[in-house]
């Protein structure tokens, strides 16, 4: 049996494919090159914004016509857009024999071995998928699913209805699972959560509660991992103990992802972000006191329901102040469910939401391109994932601060090599391993 698995969304959702790729094939499934090719299709979908939504529905029309051709090709889709339409699935896309949400992965084995398998829903939030068999894309490189579930009511954001109410995986579990990616030769690992620095507080430590820099020390003792890497952390619960193991572990990379989405106090508000700009504000002044390397990068919406010219200015003027070194900025776009996207009142005229976004996006690059001029000059740790996209003469790979190097060079993917930087974009850095790094090897 073949099985093909096309996987929209986030981080998180790529690593739930690994795991659902991990367990198809220890229930002997191979993998199909092409989806025409399948006998099961697979879909792990997403639904954060309406963009989302469509590529995927684009996707469903050619799984319709291949479970035409072949009746017996099994249609199965799992993943936030699933959860959040529940058995509507089966009343739209009747040709769908099987949909689940992002907390029933692990009973896959189960729905595919079942004698019935037709328009079957899965949606109970239970099981972490991090407890799955996996089969990373790159050997050197693992993720680690700390928690599930978000417990905040961002009035935007249709996640709390798709993953569920926030649960963390124990710590020692956790390092478990570390100490055997590194026996397996993994470097890097990426924390996953929707709120990864709340992580703990549902657990029972020896001195009560875990917090998230208790498992980042825990972790960087793990021998073989040289980074740890998380994402996404709210600013709401950036403390001084986490930016205190980023400037303590050597593993913790100097990279920190700070979700912003507005810069105006009144449209956070309305976010239901629970912070506003000035305490942002000092979160940020706290981590370049610290760590005045370290590079910071953001998420942003515009065009939010109520946002004003007003509001909209004090973003751009606190993407001025910060000078991030990247940033994802977003079109809001009305999710269903959500508190934000029943507002009918004052909503951004599209043309507006559009202008605002290029006026964001132009202030995002100045900024990124001159914070990345630091880096000129100076030679920095790439673990290199492979050939340049653009130049296969070259190899491609990342610093600690994040930040995409191409680069001249001899090392193979999961080396960890020295490179001289000598140019730099908003984007991507160039440079090359010195001779003498190479000639050693
Ligand atoms: N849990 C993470 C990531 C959530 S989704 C966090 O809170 O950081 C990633 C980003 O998508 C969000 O940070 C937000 O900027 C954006 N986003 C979420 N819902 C959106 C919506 N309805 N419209 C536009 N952007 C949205
Ligand atoms: Fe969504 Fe907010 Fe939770 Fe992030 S913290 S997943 S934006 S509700
Ligand atoms: Fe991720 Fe999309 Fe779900 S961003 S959490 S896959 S809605």
């Amino acid at each position: 049996m073949r099985y093909h698995l096309t996987t929209f969304g986030c981080q998180m959702n790529e690593h739930d494919s690994e795991r659902m790729k991990g367990m198809l094939e220890s229930l002997g499934y191979r993998e199909a090159p092409e989806r025409g090719q399948a006998d099961l299709i697979l879909f792990n979908t997403c639904s954060i914004r309406e963009s989302a939504d469509s590529r995927f529905v684009a996707h469903l029309g050619e799984a319709k016509r291949l479970k035409r051709e072949d009746p017996r090709r099994v249609v199965g889709v799992g993943g936030c857009w699933a959860q959040s339409l529940k058995e509507e699935v089966f009343e739209r896309f009747p040709f769908v024999d099987v949909a689940f949400g992002p907390g029933q992965v692990h009973r896959l084995a189960e729905f595919l071995t079942s004698d019935s398998l037709t328009a079957q829903g899965f949606f109970e939030f239970e099981g972490f998928t991090g407890r799955l068999p996996a089969r990373r894309a790159r050997p050197f490189q693992g993720w680690l699913q700390i928690s599930v579930g978000c417990n905040c009511r961002c009035s935007y954001c249709i996640v709390p209805s798709t993953r569920g109410r926030e649960v963390s995986r124990p710590l020692e579990e956790l390092v478990g699972e570390v100490a055997a990616m590194a026996a397996d030769g993994v470097r890097e690992v990426t924390l996953l959560g929707q709120n990864v620095n709340s992580y703990g507080r549902d657990l029972r430590g020896p001195r009560g509660p875990r917090s998230f820099s208790e498992l980042l020390r825990a972790l960087d003792r793990v021998d073989g991992i040289r980074r740890i890497r998380y994402t996404s952390p709210h600013p709401k619960d950036m403390r001084e103990d986490v930016i205190r193991a980023h400037a303590e572990l050597p593993s913790v990379c100097e990279h920190i992802h700070l979700p912003l989405q507005s810069g105006s106090s009144a449209i956070l508000k309305a976010m239901r972000r629970t912070y506003d700009r000035a305490r942002y504000l000092d979160r940020v002044a706290l981590i370049r006191e610290h760590l005045p390397d370290t590079a910071l990068t953001t998420d942003i919406i515009v065009g939010f329901p109520g946002e004003s010219e007003g509001d909209f200015a004090q973003t751009l003027e606190l993407v001025e102040q910060v000078g991030y070194d990247g940033a994802f900025t977003f079109i809001f776009s009305p999710r269903r469910g959500t508190e934000a996207g029943q507002i009918t009142e004052r909503t951004v005229p599209h043309s507006v939401k559009v202008q605002r976004m290029e006026r964001l996006v132009e202030v995002v690059q100045r900024r990124a391109h001159e914070r990345a001029q630091r880096f000129v000059g100076r030679t920095l740790e790439v673990l290199v994932e492979g050939p340049s996209r653009t130049d296969p003469e070259r190899l491609r790979g990342r610093t600690r601060h994040n930040k995409v190097v191409n680069f001249a060079g001899v090392a193979a993917p999961g080396e960890l090599a020295q490179v001289r930087i000598d140019a730099a974009t908003s984007q991507t850095l160039s440079g090359e391993e010195p001779l003498l790094a190479r000639a050693a090897r």
